[in-house]
C-alpha cells in the first residue's frame, strides 16, 4: 500500500492559505489534512466549511482529509460533504451515535474515519468494525499543532495494524500529531500508511526537502 503524506494546514500561514496549499502540493503532498476545531470539543478554534469551499474551487482535484474535532458533529458532516471532502473523520466521544455518524459520511460519498485519542483504548472500535474506512490514531491530544509526539503511540499503531489484519478489512491507518522524519520510520514499520504533519512541514524552510526526508525515512533507500 502506498504511503501518503498529508500536510496539516493548521500550521500554514493563513494570510497566504492558497499559496501554502499550492506549495505543499508542488512539494509532493498527497492529501491535505484539514483540522476543524470548535472551542467546545477541543479548546481551540480553527476554520469551517466555507474555507474548504474556497480551497476546493481552486484545488478541485486535490483530496481533502477533514478531521472533525467538533461536538455535535452531525451537521458538520453534512456541511463538509457538501464542500467536497474526500475523507471525514470523527471522534467517537463527540457523538451519541458513532455508527450512524460513520454511515452518514459514507452515504454522502466520502471515506469514513474514526479517531482514537491518546487516552482512548482501541476497544472503542469493537462494535464499529466494518463501519469505517480509515482509523486515525492521535499521537498528541487533539486541539493544537506543534505538540510533542507521544511515543507510546507507536505500539498503539502496531496493535491497530494487527487488528485491521485480524478483521481482514480494507482500512487505512493514519497517524496525527508530532509526526516528523524522526519518528515516521518507526510509524511506517508499525503499519501506518497516512502521515499527517503540520509543523514539521510548514515550519521547514523548504517544504520539498521536508517531505523528501519523510519519504526517505519511510522507505529507506539501500
Ligand atoms: C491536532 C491536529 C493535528 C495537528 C498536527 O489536534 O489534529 O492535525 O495539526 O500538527 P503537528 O504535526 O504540528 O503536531
Ligand atoms: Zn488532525
Amino acid at each position: 500500500m502506498k504511503h501518503l503524506i498529508a500536510p496539516s494546514i493548521l500550521a500554514a500561514d493563513f494570510a497566504r492559505l492558497g499559496e501554502e496549499v499550492q506549495s505543499v502540493l508542488d512539494a509532493g503532498a498527497d492529501v491535505i489534512h484539514f483540522d476543524v476545531m470548535d472551542n467546545h470539543y477541543v479548546p481551540n478554534l480553527s476554520f469551517g466549511p466555507v474555507v474548504l469551499d474556497s480551497l476546493k474551487r481552486r484545488f478541485n482535484d486535490t483530496p481533502f482529509d477533514v478531521h472533525l474535532m467538533v461536538k455535535p458533529v452531525e451537521s458538520m458532516i453534512d456541511a463538509f460533504l457538501n464542500s467536497g471532502a474526500s475523507y471525514i473523520s470523527i471522534h467517537p466521544e463527540a457523538t451519541e451515535h458513532p455508527d450512524a455518524a460513520l454511515n452518514r459520511i459514507r452515504r454522502g460519498g466520502a471515506k469514513a474515519g474514526i479517531v482514537v485519542n491518546p487516552g482512548t483504548p482501541l476497544s472503542v472500535l469493537d462494535s464499529l468494525w466494518g463501519a469505517f474506512d480509515l482509523m486515525l490514531i492521535m499521537s498528541v491530544n487533539p486541539g493544537f499543532g506543534g505538540q510533542r509526539f507521544i511515543k507510546r503511540s507507536i505500539s498503539k499503531v502496531s496493535e491497530a495494524s494487527k487488528m485491521i489484519q485480524a478483521h481482514a478489512v480494507d482500512v487505512l491507518l493514519e497517524i496525527d500529531g508530532g509526526v516528523s522524519a524522526e519518528n515516521i520510520g518507526s510509524l511506517s514499520r508499525a503499519g501506518a500508511n497516512i502521515f499527517v504533519a503540520g509543523s514539521s512541514i510548514f515550519g521547514a524552510d523548504d517544504y520539498s526537502q521536508a517531505i523528501l526526508e519523510m519519504r526517505n525515512a519511510i522507505e529507506p533507500r539501500v
